[in-house]
């Protein structure tokens, strides 16, 4: 085993200080104010936090889809800021599958033509195999010429799913996967995430701003006002499908017990 080789003590995302400041003329936004993280090869993280946080702008710099105002990325031991839009574009395709909150599937593309797209791009062999591959890995197999309005929208999701793993990513970053499916189909979501995490080891960030759905993923990131305000690993994480949803009068009581209840000291009888 050479680590210099296999570069597996060095943290696949390792940012430090970003910042991201939006110029509206008179008007400076601040909206990452000194951001440092470093995230370790197989891991699977999600990062929480309010609206407007500033998650999806983190997520897009990770992502190299943005770059950051100042600080420094260094993705896979490489300088991010170092590189050309055309170096960038190249590492994006190799290196990131994305996968977003509404699917972003072109609307009279086929299952299997949504997936080949990447593989089009970066000029790969075999596509039409390789694509039907990464449907069957999402358990598609039998959808392939559906196009999206044929399918539901945990389908759509697995889609989108496949077209970011086909390429082999080593990282897979979701904005909120889930946050437009019911609770089975978000389940099936994250099933897929947590066998692709354990079998291929891809790194794996998520935004959500489902508690349940973070218990799945080994660690937390809370992020409120374009900073990190907690950092720490989920105690025994879920496994996806096994774990019974509480239901959401039971999820409810418990919100009202805590808002309601008498507490003990002044707790009548
Ligand atoms: N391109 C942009 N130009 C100017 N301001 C922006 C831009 N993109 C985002 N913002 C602002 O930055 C802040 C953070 O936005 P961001 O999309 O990162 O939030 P978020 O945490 O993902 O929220 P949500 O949970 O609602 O998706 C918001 O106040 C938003 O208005
Ligand atoms: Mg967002």
């Amino acid at each position: 085993m050479n680590d210099l080789h296999t570069n597996n003590h060095v943290p696949v995302i390792d940012i430090l200080g970003i910042t991201k400041t939006y110029d509206m003329g008179k008007l400076k936004l601040d909206v990452l104010k000194g951001i440092s993280l470093q995230i370790q090869r197989g891991e699977i993280v999600s990062i929480m936090g309010p609206s407007g946080s500033g998650k999806s702008t983190l997520m897009n710099i990770l992502g190299a889809l943005d770059q950051p105002t100042t600080g420094a990325y260094n993705l896979d031991g490489e300088d991010i800021a170092k590189l050309s839009q055309v170096e960038l574009a190249r590492i994006r395709n190799r290196k990131i599958g994305f996968v977003f909150q509404s699917f972003n599937l072109l609307k009279r593309t086929s299952a299997q033509r949504q997936v080949e797209l990447p593989l089009i791009y970066a000029g790969s062999r075999d596509r039409a195999k390789k694509a039907r591959a990464a449907l069957e890995a999402v358990g598609l197999e039998d959808r392939l010429d559906h196009l999206p309005s044929e399918l539901s929208g945990g389908q759509q999701q697995r889609v989108a799913i496949a077209r970011a793993i086909v390429g082999d990513p080593s990282i897979i970053l979701a904005d909120e996967p889930t946050g437009n499916l019911d609770s089975k189909s978000g389940t099936e979501v994250m099933q897929i995430f947590q066998r692709l995490n354990r079998e291929q080891g891809i790194t794996t960030v998520f935004v959500t701003h489902d508690p349940w759905i973070a218990r799945h993923t080994q660690r937390v990131i809370m992020i409120r006002d374009g900073q990190i305000v907690a950092d720490q690993p989920v105690a025994e994480p879920l496994v996806a499908g096994e774990a019974e949803r509480p239901s959401e009068a039971e999820e409810l009581q418990g919100i009202f017990e805590a808002a309601y209840a008498p507490s003990e000291a002044g707790a009548a009888d």
